[in-house]
């Protein structure tokens, strides 16, 4: 996987790409993240890349041609163009999970300002918002979908975790507990420490249930439990 970023403020990426897993991935070769400086794409020679807006209006708008320029160098057959921005989908698991497993070359352009120039938008197949509020630009969304998508592609993390995740299957994750068993009158649940596989994998399944119904209940009417959750719902009660 191939990601290119595109950004005025490059430096924010430093610790991002020099840290923890997505350090480990890139070492590794699973991932390339390059980041580009939109500002080396202009040909004004104060690197200048906004403009006032046509029809008037407040702030400033950043400029099409070095988008234009940048997207026609980067981009194949294979490219995936996304803008970040407040007004895009929002981004969840399931879109993490599609482009870690079906694309090879993503280009991410941040934004900045009061907007771009529409007729970059020609140019972008999708366009993501990390959430239903205004950041001063696109660089911290630009990392949280790489972020999610890196740990998604095979061979960064143990595969088995991502089945478990919260979210995967719309459902959340049940607790966790790590020693010490006991801690100031705190203790881990007696399942999962009585050794009885069977009974722990009955507790998780349940609770993983009983989280979401309390924490997420959305994701519940979105993804009704099916005939197995029922059952093991039953099954956890009757104990
Ligand atoms: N740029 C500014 N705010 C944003 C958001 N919420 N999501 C994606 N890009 C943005």
């Amino acid at each position: 996987m191939i990601i290119d970023i595109v950004t005025i403020f490059p430096n924010f990426f430093n610790e991002f790409l020099t840290t923890s897993i997505v350090k480990r991935a890139i070492e590794s070769n699973i991932v390339k993240i390059n980041i580009h400086d939109l500002r080396n794409y202009s040909d004004n020679k104060h690197k200048q890349i906004d403009d006032t807006p046509y029809g008037g209006g407040v702030g400033m708008l950043m400029t099409f041609p070095p988008f234009y320029r940048i997207i026609k160098e980067l981009k194949t057959k294979d490219t995936k163009v996304i803008f970040l921005t407040p007004q895009g989908n929002l981004y969840n698991q399931e879109t993490a999970t599609k482009f870690a497993l079906e694309d090879k070359h993503l280009i991410l352009l941040c934004g900045h300002y009061e907007g771009i120039d529409q007729r970059v938008l020609e140019f972008v197949d999708y366009e993501i918002s990390i959430g239903d509020y205004v950041l001063t630009g696109g660089e911290i969304p630009a990392m949280i979908v790489s972020d999610a998508i890196v740990r998604l592609l095979p061979g960064v993390i143990q595969e088995e975790s991502h089945t478990t995740d919260s979210l995967s299957n719309d459902r959340l994750k049940y607790p966790q507990y790590t020693k010490p068993e006991s801690f100031e009158g705190y203790d881990v649940p007696s399942v999962l420490v009585s050794g009885h596989h069977g009974n722990i994998d009955l507790y998780r399944k349940y609770m993983s249930i009983k989280v979401t119904e309390e924490k997420r209940p959305d994701l519940i009417v979105k993804t009704p439990l099916s005939k197995e959750e029922l059952k093991i719902k039953e099954k956890y009660m009757k104990k």
